[in-house]
C-alpha cells in the first residue's frame, strides 16, 4: 500500500495522501485510489495544485469524461468552472442566468442525475476559496440505505424515479426553465436504489432533479423522498468539507449526495474547477431498472 488513507467520518469520507496529482500515476496508485474510491465515497486530498490540463489528465485515469452543458461557464469543454466568476474574472451578474447555476448547488443533489447514464463521480479543484462560507458537505446515500428498515428496503428496491434540470432549477426560480427548454431536457427514468456493481453495496438515489416516481401518487412520491431525504442528510451520515487552497475532492455520485453552502457571492472570489467522470450505463429504462 503506498498511499496513506485516512477516514474522515466513521461512516465515509477520507483523505488521501501520498502521491502527486500533477503527475502521471503508475498503475498500484491509480488501483488504490480507485479502490479507496469505491470503498470511501469523499476522497479529500490536501495539497494537489493543479493547471486545467493536469486536472483532465489526473481525472481520465478513472473514466471518459462528461462535455460540460451549453450555458455554462466551460461549455463544450472537460472542465465546469464552479464560481461566482466569468471565465474573465469579473463577477456573474447577480439574478441572471449564471448566477442561478450557484443557487441551484445549494441544493442536495448528485450530479447530472438528469442525463440518462449520470455522472459516476466529480472531482473539484479549489483554485480560489472564500474567505467565509463556501463549504461543500456530503452526505451518504449508501448509509442512508444501509439503515433501513429491511421492510422498506423491501418497498423501494426496484422503483424508478424521473429526474430533470427544470424540477432542480424551478426549485430555485419558478420561471426559471420555458416550455422548450423544458421539451429540449426531458425528464429521465433513474432507479431510486442502485447497486455497485464493484463491491454489491446499495445507495438511494435522491437529489434536486429528483420528481415523480412510478406508480405512485405524487403526494405519496414526495412524501417517500422528503423521508428518505432526511434520513441521508442526517449529521451522523454527512461530512462538511471546509476547503484549503489546492485541495483536489472526488466523489462517488453514485453513493452520496453534495450541496454547497453559501458564501458573499458579490464581494468575494471563488473558482473550484470540476471535471466529471461520464457514467456508462442508464440505471432504469422506462419504469424498469437495469442497474
Ligand atoms: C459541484 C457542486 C458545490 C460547491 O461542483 O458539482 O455542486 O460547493 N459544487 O461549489
Ligand atoms: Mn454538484
Amino acid at each position: 500500500m503506498a498511499l496513506r488513507i485516512e477516514p474522515l467520518t466513521p461512516v465515509f469520507g477520507a483523505t488521501v495522501s501520498g502521491f502527486n496529482a500533477s503527475q502521471p500515476l503508475s498503475a498500484e496508485i491509480q488501483a488504490e485510489i480507485s479502490a479507496a474510491f469505491e470503498e470511501y465515497s469523499v476522497l479529500v486530498l490536501h495539497d494537489q495544485p493543479l493547471t486545467d490540463a493536469q486536472q483532465i489528465a489526473f481525472s481520465e485515469y478513472f473514466g471518459p469524461l462528461e462535455q460540460t452543458l451549453p450555458g455554462l461557464v466551460g461549455s463544450g469543454s472537460k472542465i465546469v468552472r464552479v464560481s461566482n466568476m466569468m471565465a474573465d474574472g469579473s463577477l456573474k451578474p447577480p439574478g441572471g442566468h449564471l448566477a442561478l447555476f450557484g443557487q441551484a448547488n445549494l441544493l442536495w443533489h448528485s450530479d447530472s442525475t438528469f442525463k440518462a447514464a449520470p455522472a459516476t463521480g466529480s472531482i473539484l479543484s479549489a483554485r480560489q476559496i472564500a474567505l467565509q462560507g463556501g463549504d461543500t458537505e456530503f452526505a451518504s446515500t449508501r448509509a442512508a440505505y444501509d439503515s433501513l428498515s429491511a421492510a422498506m428496503q423491501q418497498r423501494i428496491d426496484g422503483l424508478v424515479a424521473t429526474h430533470s434540470i427544470a424540477v432542480s432549477r424551478r426549485k430555485v426560480d419558478p420561471h426559471a426553465v420555458s416550455a422548450e427548454q423544458e421539451a429540449a431536457l426531458p425528464p429521465v427514468p433513474q432507479a431510486l436504489v442502485r447497486r455497485n456493481s464493484v463491491n454489491g453495496r446499495k445507495a438511494l438515489v435522491l437529489g434536486s432533479h429528483i420528481g415523480a416516481i412510478a406508480g405512485m401518487a405524487d403526494d405519496a412520491a414526495q412524501a417517500l423522498i422528503d423521508e428518505l431525504t432526511a434520513v441521508a442528510t442526517q449529521a451522523a451520515f454527512t461530512y462538511r468539507h471546509v476547503w484549503r487552497d489546492d485541495d483536489l475532492v472526488m466523489w462517488d455520485n453514485r453513493a452520496v449526495l453534495h450541496r454547497g453552502h453559501p458564501y458573499d457571492e458579490t464581494s468575494e472570489r471563488r473558482l473550484l474547477v470540476r471535471t466529471t467522470l461520464a457514467g456508462h450505463a442508464p440505471t432504469a429504462v422506462a419504469d424498469r431498472v437495469v442497474a
